[in-house]
């Protein structure tokens, strides 16, 4: 959906990415509009080297691109929604410099506006990556909708850059600002998190997991996960499997040391994701080929080339955008598989996966359930 943001900057047209026509959600919300606004009433001067943080589909960068912008994100959607925002309101491609969470920072920040993400754990590990460049006149400006920002958040930015206060609501958004303060005493970076894999997990018991601020269960193994790992599939011998929405790679890893002949894929859209993937295995001394790969789902796969796909989909965001990013991947699994290839699924019970299964690959068997958990075998016929 194309839809018109008006801003302080001028009228600006945005769309998330993929663009769904039966998706109706905005590529904007009401705390980036209260950000710009801010901005422009209070006439924060934005010179020097302004960086936005977290920004989720590019409606702050566009806005802002004639200030020369840097992005920092962790989404390649949200990187690609940037890409084709600032192209269709006629910016040019050098004037907002795209970066991602595993860049290195910009050496010097003089403006830093932060949409606050949904993790706490990657406000953390970028505020502590992002201090070094702030200096005492840093503008620092976060921005999120009331229900994201909590007193831990506020303690980060406190605790991290210095003096934090927020701003009263406004249509549901508050700002936060933040007076850096050269002189603290910054916390050590505590990402990325290591944890040890308990010892009935098959091929990865006991094994270490490396996670990268932000990276779904970046903490502890998921109870899914968990399940998933005690009934993956034997494995095609020296089949090439991917791991589609792969997060710290704990399930390409586990198909890598059961089977060192196979190829694994490693995919996520999640910068961060595929890091940690990369460090799992590598950790883990996996043996055979393995690629990691940022990127939406199982696009530039070539059709008919996979044997064996593993995927727990996302299902925390927004319910019509997670059933969407489910279905295609389950689309783009039956697409990627050879004929007798096989699209291995755990989902929580409820979210019905069994009936797209079996309308998108005409069956759809349960290997294994419990009272909470379900891993559903599909094969491309
Ligand atoms: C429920 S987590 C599963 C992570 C890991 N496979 C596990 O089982 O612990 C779902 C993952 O899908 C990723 N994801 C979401 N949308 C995606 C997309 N369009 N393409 C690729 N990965 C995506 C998320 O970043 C997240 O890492």
């Amino acid at each position: 959906m194309n839809d018109r943001m008006t801003t302080p900057w001028g009228e600006r047209v945005l769309a998330r990415f993929p663009e769904d026509p039966r998706d109706r959600l905005r590529a904007w919300d009401a705390s980036d509009e209260y950000l710009l606004r801010h901005l422009a009433d209070r006439q924060v001067p934005l010179s020097g080297t302004v960086v936005v943080v977290g920004d989720r589909w590019g409606a702050l960068v566009t806005a802002l691109a004639e200030h020369r912008p840097a992005q920092i994100t962790d989404s390649w959607l949200g990187q690609e929604a940037t890409r084709a925002n600032l192209a269709r309101n006629g910016v040019g491609p050098g004037a907002v410099r795209l970066l991602t969470t595993q860049d290195p920072p910009p050496e010097r920040i003089d403006v830093l506006l932060v949409r606050v993400p949904k993790s706490l754990a990657l406000l953390e590990d970028q505020l502590l990556r992002l201090a070094p460049a702030v200096h005492g006149d840093t503008v620092v400006v976060g921005t999120g909708m009331v229900k994201e920002i909590h007193t831990s958040t506020l303690n980060l930015f406190e605790r991290i850059l210095g003096p934090t206060r927020t701003s009263l609501a406004e249509k549901k958004a508050r700002l936060v600002f933040c007076t850096p303060n050269p002189a603290s005493v910054r916390p050590d970076n505590p990402w990325p998190y290591r944890y040890t894999l308990p010892g009935d997990v098959g091929p990865v018991s006991g094994r270490t997991v490396v996670n990268h601020a932000g990276v779904f269960c970046a903490d502890r193994l998921d109870i899914g996960t968990r399940f998933f790992l005690k009934h993956l599939p034997a494995g095609p011998e020296g089949g090439r499997v991917v791991d589609l929405g792969c997060g710290n790679g704990v399930l390409g890893t586990a198909m890598a040391l059961a089977d060192p002949r196979a190829e694994v894929l490693f995919v996520d859209e999640s910068f961060q994701a595929v890091a940690s993937a990369e460090a799992t295995h590598r950790e883990n001394g996996a043996p055979g080929h393995a690629e990691f790969r940022v990127g939406d789902g199982l696009s530039g796969v070539p059709a008919g080339s996979v044997d064996l796909v593993l995927n727990n989909p996302p299902f925390h965001s927004h319910q019509a955008t997670t059933d969407a990013t489910a279905r295609r991947m389950f689309a783009g699994a039956r697409r990627a598989l050879r004929p007798g290839g096989e699209l291995w699924v755990i989902g929580n019970r409820h979210l019905g996966y069994h009936v797209q299964l079996r309308r998108l690959f005409g069956n759809s068997r349960v290997v294994a359930s419990d009272p909470k958990f379900v891993v559903l075998r599909a094969v491309r016929r």
